[in-house]
């Protein structure tokens, strides 16, 4: 028998019920109804919780994915040359955060190239913040050519040296001074294989971070240069796709002449759009009582306001659907939700820019006027600042304002000296803020 309050404990515990991810079925089946009243939810949770205490399982439901084929193969196309506009030079893609870009790499963009015949690689320079990106990178060519040697071996550190297209490799030294450069063990990776080869790099604008990560994206290119460029004989093609949450960062990797992949371009990601919201909430409503539906247009334009950012609308939806207001108030106060959602972050935007003296808002609000382009030191810029100051202001002035900014974590400079904003969610804010001119 379980306790009044071990089952009040329980239905905290438990409260975010299907289809939301932590949703539970077991022997008693799906545990949720839009038309539940909290007798019913304490019932329900009674029996699941009984049933786990019973030791028998209860899986959690599978979280829902919308996928993405349209728009991989349209990459896949252009990456492999079927395409009037091709990435030959590498794929950069560029999204928000939390919009799903790694979900799109891993479980449309690779899986559409591996149905091609294609080695896929997939590092992300995120995975440990710590390490140097550079290490990052070759850990992974490590670990595919453990895989390639071996096919049933697990870890790439318990194996010391591997046998590739011929050549005798000390894994533990590539990437390494001395041992195999990056390059090199891309084209033998290319060899071995057999195949042609797509190296995917998550969050790739990290490698600006360290002089060994810019290395790296160094020998990343001269690898795609070696191996599609014929330089290496016998070598299948290497195809190169970056992502990024920040665009002006990965801008930097190919902005001028100095920087590795200069000549090639950034590509909006996609975003998630009407066919996500429409399939999502098809989903949803298959859980939904028949009387409580949610409305598909609603639900887009709260997705449009949350930035098309799919865990965001899912809150507002499972606040709503779990809330006081029960599923009763779900179809009004979707938008309300989504926008009260939205005012939470703007007010923490809100208190960040209050914050901030007249010369550090001059500062930021131009360089948003000016996006990628920003160049605060040059004589027009310098004249934007006085106008919006109302004086004349020195470069000394604006480059300790640019300094305390970056103190304050609010714009980041590169290693080569271009500035943008840390949170490209903030430029939303200021234009909606009304930026002046
Ligand atoms: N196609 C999709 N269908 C359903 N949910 C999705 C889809 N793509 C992404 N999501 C959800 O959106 C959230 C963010 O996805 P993901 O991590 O892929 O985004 P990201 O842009 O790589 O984020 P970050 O900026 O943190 O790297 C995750 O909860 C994920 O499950
Ligand atoms: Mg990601």
């Amino acid at each position: 028998m379980i306790s009044a309050q071990t089952h009040d404990a329980c239905l905290q515990e438990r409260r975010l019920i299907s289809p939301f991810p932590v949703s539970l079925s077991g022997e008693y089946g799906k545990v949720f109804s839009n038309s539940y009243s909290w007798g019913e939810i304490r019932n329900t949770v009674k029996y699941i919780y009984a049933d786990t205490l019973l030791g028998s399982p209860v899986m959690p439901h599978t979280a829902f994915t919308f996928s993405r084929t349209e728009d991989a193969v349209r990459f896949a196309d252009a990456l492999m040359g079927a395409s009037p506009f091709s990435f030959r030079s590498g794929l950069f893609l560029a999204g928000p955060r939390r919009t799903g870009k790694s979900t799109f790499l891993r479980q449309d963009l690779m899986p559409e190239l591996q149905a091609r015949g294609v080695l896929t690689i997939y590092t992300d320079l995120w995975a440990d913040r710590g390490a140097d990106p550079a290490d990052l990178i070759a850990e992974t060519l490590r670990k595919t050519m453990a895989k390639l040697a071996n096919p049933l071996q697990k870890a790439a550190s318990t194996v010391g040296a591997v046998k590739l297209a011929g050549v005798e490799i000390t894994l533990a030294d590539v990437g390494q001074t001395g041992g195999l450069t990056l390059a090199d063990a891309l084209i033998r990776i290319g060899q071995a294989a057999g195949k042609p080869v797509a190296l995917v790099v998550d969050e790739a604008q990290h490698a600006l971070s360290t002089p060994r990560g810019i290395d790296a994206m160094f020998a990343l290119k001269a690898a795609r240069d070696a191996m599609n460029q014929g330089e290496v004989s016998q070598v299948p093609a290497l195809m190169l796709v970056f992502t990024g949450s920040h665009r002006d960062k990965l801008v930097g990797l190919l902005r001028n002449n100095r920087q590795p992949f200069f000549g090639a371009s950034v590509t909006d990601m996609p975003l998630l759009g009407r066919g996500y919201v429409s399939a999502y909430v098809e989903w949803l409503n298959a859980w939904l009582a028949s009387t409580n539906q949610i409305d598909s247009d609603e639900a887009y334009a709260a997705f449009e306001l949350l930035g098309h950012r799919p865990e965001r609308l899912e809150e507002a939806l499972r606040d709503i659907a779990l809330g006081p207001g029960g599923a009763a108030a779900l179809g009004d106060t979707v938008l309300g939700k989504a926008h009260a959602l939205r005012d939470r972050v703007w007010a923490d935007y809100d208190n960040d820019f209050g914050e901030l003296n007249k010369t550090q808002k001059a500062v930021l609000e131009e360089m948003v006027a000016q996006g990628t382009g920003f160049q605060p030191f040059v004589v027009a810029t310098l004249n934007a600042f006085a106008r919006r100051l109302g004086r004349k202001v020195t470069k000394s002035t604006i480059q300790s304002a640019l300094a305390e900014l970056k103190e304050k974590g609010l714009i980041w400079q590169s290693g080569r000296g271009q500035y943008a904003l840390e949170d490209q969610g903030m430029i939303p804010w200021l234009k909606a803020r009304g930026l002046r001119p």
